[in-house]
């Protein structure tokens, strides 16, 4: 990745080049990409007839990346994730995850963030951040440490043995994120995972996020629909087309890192959101 920290518009690219070495994040030396999906299609059944939900989607993503993707409501984002996390079918094309492809399986080495935090609502907090270590056949004494600590990062360290029904939405979102993190996965699918929470908490959660991967190395592929959110986290964002959802976008994010809470406020920040809001609604 370039150091200068400007966005530029060889950092835009159609995807067809998107492994090609002009993409800012390209430059990096590659390693297989952790996940790759190679003109997928995912079609629905309905009493209306086919739903086709994304069509001919190609992407990748190496490790230690950061990429978000942004598109209209109703693209297939959320079908895209439900095929790397192995709970939709491909229809056409291919998905695979650390090389295994997906077919309606979850991978052990990805975590995932739902839309919506799906908690169970009779296990507490804390046994709702562990049932990736139950389901995983693991000692859950073993990650009781670690699930404290997630606790203090998501800010919910005092309400370990509460039940869902005692939290609000961005809180429950916020233990779903604990719960994707549990087994420190090598890759991480995060779909709108600050959606519910206010602007602040938001903020500091980005922050914060940050410096985890920054230590883990983990790979995050994040749906969002905020552009500024997409901006500060992202090493690459992926622009979806409308329905059915195709990547059209692939921008290279060259600000430099550790990025601040001041970096939001910089000029070239500012422009950098600018120039993605252009291509949004082109
Ligand atoms: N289980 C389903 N059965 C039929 N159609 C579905 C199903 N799930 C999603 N769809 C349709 O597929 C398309 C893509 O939906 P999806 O939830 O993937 O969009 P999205 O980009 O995540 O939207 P949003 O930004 O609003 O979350 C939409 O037209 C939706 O109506
Ligand atoms: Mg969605």
């Amino acid at each position: 990745m370039s150091s200068t920290g400007s966005f530029h518009p060889t950092g835009v690219s159609d995807v067809a080049a998107a492994d090609s070495a002009v993409v800012g994040a390209s430059l990096l030396p590659r390693s297989d990409p952790v996940l790759k999906v190679n003109a997928l299609s995912v079609v629905y059944a309905s009493s209306r007839g086919p739903i086709k939900a994304v069509a001919d989607l190609t992407l990748s993503l190496h490790q230690g990346e950061f990429v978000s993707v942004l598109g209209p409501s109703g693209c297939g984002k959320s079908t895209l994730l439900g095929v790397l996390a192995g709970l939709q079918v491909a229809t056409k094309g291919s998905a695979a995850v650390f090389d295994r492809p997906m077919m309606g399986r979850p991978h052990p080495n990805v975590g995932v963030v739902f839309q919506r935090p799906t908690l169970l609502p009779w296990l507490s907090v804390l046994d709702n951040i562990l049932i990736p270590i139950e389901a995983m056949r693991r000692r859950k004494s073993d990650y009781l440490d670690r699930a404290h600590e997630l606790l203090r990062l998501v800010a919910l360290e005092k309400y370990a043995s509460h039940y869902p029904a005692e939290l609000s939405g961005g809180m429950q979102q916020r233990v779903g994120l604990a719960r994707a993190m549990i087994h420190s996965p090598g890759l991480i699918l995060m779909d709108e995972p600050f959606a519910a929470l206010d602007a602040m908490t938001r903020e500091r959660m980005s922050v914060e996020l940050q410096e985890i991967l920054r230590e883990s190395g983990q790979s995050v592929l994040f749906i969002t629909h905020s552009i500024p959110e997409a901006v500060f986290l992202s090493d690459r964002v992926l622009m979806m087309s409308a329905s059915p959802g195709r990547i059209i976008k692939d921008v290279a994010i060259d600000l430099p890192r550790p990025r601040v809470t001041a970096t939001m406020a910089q000029s070239e920040f500012a422009e950098i959101c600018g120039a993605l809001r252009k291509l949004y609604i082109q």
